[in-house]
């Protein structure tokens, strides 16, 4: 297949990747045919998921404006996925111009096109770096060059810590990023499940196979295990909840939705 060129040198054309699947159901251009097969064979599984991943995007805009609207204008946003309508620095800038976004992602794909997207915007940038290793986030040098840590941030982890395993660890992950931040930072968090909502087990069970199969793993946790990504947060108002449910907009489409949508605030 030849490599179109936007996606860059190095990047293995016949597996599919996390963000490009996701670019494909919000109905971006930045995906492969292997990546639309695996998207359809998710969407096959349960036919609700774009709608998903809609109510996810709207989620996590009404969140950038709610931290905004608290004062809050940092943002790290991590697991920040191909650049679409409606990025964070969008959402914040437009609200605050002065507003200053970190993305931080592991896909070669999500990484070159958000460069590409943020050239000249010296408010804005991206890390390459894994969730996985904190550490590596915290030191990099744009989070220096455009965070002051000794403030507030709001650090984004939307539909991110599905793609983590219990034995990776992510609970010590956010624990670690939670502790390097200020007090009166937000933690805005998305989270795949199957506990509420119009997803059946066996639907997700189907889901999880898609990505289990292109080396993906993606994992439907219970609301008891995502509430723990809390600790050493307070949960504001309403609380964990179905993603269309965290303080809808009147013309936000308010369908029933699988997955946990919380924000807290480290006091
Ligand atoms: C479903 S997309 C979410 C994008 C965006 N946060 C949103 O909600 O619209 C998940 C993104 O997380 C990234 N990702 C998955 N595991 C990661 C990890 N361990 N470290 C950094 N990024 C990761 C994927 O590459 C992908 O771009």
């Amino acid at each position: 297949m030849e490599r179109p060129i936007w996606a860059p040198h190095g990047i293995d054309l016949s597996v599919p990747s996390v963000s490009r699947i996701y670019d494909y159901y919000l109905g971006g251009s930045h995906n492969f045919e292997v990546d639309r097969e695996a998207g359809r064979r998710a969407v096959d599984a349960f036919p609700g998921l774009p709608k998903i991943m809609q109510a996810n995007r709207a989620f996590m805009r009404r969140a950038v404006r709610y931290a905004v609207g608290q004062g809050v204008t940092q943002f790290l946003d991590i697991g920040s996925g191909i650049p679409t309508f409606g990025n964070v620095h969008e959402i914040a800038q437009a609200a605050a111009p002065e507003a200053r976004v970190v993305y931080v992602d592991h896909d070669p794909v999500a990484i070159a096109h958000s460069r590409a997207v943020l050239a000249g915007d010296e408010r804005t940038d991206i890390v390459a770096a894994d969730l996985r290793t904190p550490h590596d986030i915290l030191a990099a040098e744009e989070v220096a060059r455009l965070l002051d840590l000794r403030r507030p941030v709001a650090l984004l982890l939307v539909a991110v810590l599905h793609f983590t395993e219990d034995r990776d660890e992510p609970w010590k992950a956010v624990a670690e990023l939670r502790d390097a931040l200020a007090p009166g930072s937000l933690l805005i968090l998305t989270h795949a499940s199957t506990d509420e909502g119009p997803m059946k087990p066996e639907e997700g069970e189907e889901v999880q196979g898609v990505y289990r199969r292109v080396g993906s793993p993606l994992l439907m946790r219970s609301k008891g295990d995502v509430a723990r990504f809390f600790e050493g947060f307070e949960l504001l108002e309403p609380g964990l909840v179905p993603i269309s449910a965290w303080r809808p907009d009147v013309d936000d489409d308010s369908a029933e939705c699988a997955g946990y949508a919380g924000v807290g605030r480290k006091p």
